[in-house]
């Protein structure tokens, strides 16, 4: 498999979480909101996409393509796509910050969780078809055979790490919190 194919994958799983949020934002708007199908959503989206998938292209694909200019301007399209994944980090905060404000009472924060949910969807869903349609088979035509081996390796290795850190972040707080602990003792 080619690193790409590992990437693609990966945006056909995102897709389903956006079609997710288009229909949770379309019940929002006719009056019916259910805040921890949101919340869910977007810790996906913060864990997944953000942490995990453009943790890798970040952290592995982008910086592998640095300098390397074919007929296709890589530095520029990379910055372009860093940028969005900019945005995107800056529209997950801002509506983890408005469903806390709405879980605190705040009921007008609603209109900004779906505002954002509208600018999340939109932002991602073009970003995905930039990555797919021109610049993943434009980067792996730059790369060597024995450089996209190395990258699925590395990628894979990434995961493997991810993955271990993730659940055991989960055991060490959010389970941990759930049943209490010696030093915080679980609510009767
Ligand atoms: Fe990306
Ligand atoms: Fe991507």
């Amino acid at each position: 498999m080619l690193p790409i194919g590992a990437l693609m994958k990966e945006h056909r799983v995102v897709e389903k979480s956006l079609k997710l949020m288009t229909l949770e934002k379309q019940r929002m708007d006719s009056g019916k909101i259910d805040i921890d199908v949101v919340r869910s959503l977007i810790d996906f989206l913060t864990v997944f996409a953000d942490e995990s998938h453009h943790g890798k292209e970040e952290a592995i694909l982008f910086p592998a393509l640095k300098g390397k200019s074919q007929s296709y301007e890589f530095d520029e399209i990379t910055s372009n796509l860093m940028k969005e994944h900019a945005s995107i980090r800056a529209h997950l905060r801002t509506i983890q910050n408005a469903l806390q404000w709405f879980s605190e009472g705040d009921k007008e924060s609603a209109n900004t969780i779906s505002r954002e949910l509208g600018e999340i969807v939109a932002i991602y869903t073009r970003h995905v078809v930039k990555e797919d349609d021109l610049f993943f088979h434009s980067a792996m035509k730059a790369l060597s055979e024995e450089e996209k081996e190395e990258m699925l390796f590395a990628m894979q290795e990434f995961d493997l790490d991810f993955t271990i850190n993730h659940f055991e972040k989960l055991i060490d707080t959010k389970y941990a919190n759930l049943i209490g602990s010696p030093s915080k003792p679980a609510k009767p």
